[in-house]
């Protein structure tokens, strides 16, 4: 893949440009700050601590909660304030994309606590947003198996392009694909597909993500390099 007419003149393989920040938020045990082109999160690791409501307690191991919040003034229709269905979804996918990389066991009686507030979108607010709290888990000195990293593929005016924006992602014929992934064993922990596909263009966009999501573990190790040499 080469040349493409995007909107935004990028290839049709080509993420928008990146930006991680690791310890943006004083008062938390880990934090990050991730931007993918006009998108932008910030996530707040808290734990493990003592877990309130009690009754949600595991005597076997920690209890990860991840909250997505999508601010009022992030999209260009002021959002009403507040959780919906649609945070309340996401929040969901988001634990389970992020579970598989942590030793819950290890912390038993507790809970991990995740707030994400997306700040800005322009699309893949949940890819993005499981990019910060990855790195934030990491901040926060969890233990982790991998650093879990999330794009979208899917799509747009018949081509298949990788992670869309907004714009693209209107488009009459958009199928939008989140993929999050272990990238060292290569574990999928996220796959979601809005709109209607062939199984073999499903697999080339699943191929797309994959790829994508190495060049953001690349740019993740080097942020927590960073972080951490100066
Ligand atoms: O953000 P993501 O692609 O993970 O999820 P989505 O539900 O497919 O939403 C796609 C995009 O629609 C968001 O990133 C926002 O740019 C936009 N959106 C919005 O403008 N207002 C909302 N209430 C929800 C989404």
């Amino acid at each position: 893949m080469t040349k493409s007419e995007r909107t935004d003149n990028r290839k049709l393989d080509e993420i928008r440009p990146m930006k991680m920040k690791i310890g943006v938020i004083k008062r938390a045990d880990g934090s990050a700050e991730v931007e993918f082109g006009d998108t932008k999160v910030v996530a707040a690791v808290y734990g493990p601590r003592q877990i309130h409501p009690r009754h949600q307690e595991r005597p076997d191991r920690s209890v990860l909660r991840c909250r997505y919040n999508m601010l009022p003034f992030s999209v260009s229709d002021r959002k009403r304030p507040g959780y919906d269905r649609r945070s309340t979804e996401l929040g969901k996918v988001i634990t389970e994309s992020l579970q598989p990389a942590l030793f819950l066991e290890e912390f038993p009686k507790t809970a991990i606590d995740i707030d994400m507030e997306i700040t800005q979108a322009d699309a893949g607010t949940r890819t993005t947003a499981i990019n910060a709290a990855s790195l934030a888990l990491a901040h926060a000195g969890i233990p982790m198996r991998d650093l879990v990293t999330s794009v979208a593929a899917g799509r747009a005016n018949k081509k298949l392009l990788l992670d869309m924006t907004k714009e693209e992602e209107d488009a009459p014929d958009a199928v939008d694909l989140p993929v999050a992934m272990m990238p060292r064993t290569g574990k999928i922990t996220l796959l979601q597909m809005d709109g209607i596909v062939s199984p073999e263009d499903i697999e080339k966009i699943v191929d797309i993500a994959e790829i994508g999501c190495m060049k953001i573990y690349e740019m993740q190790k080097k942020a927590l390099l960073e972080k951490y040499s100066s």
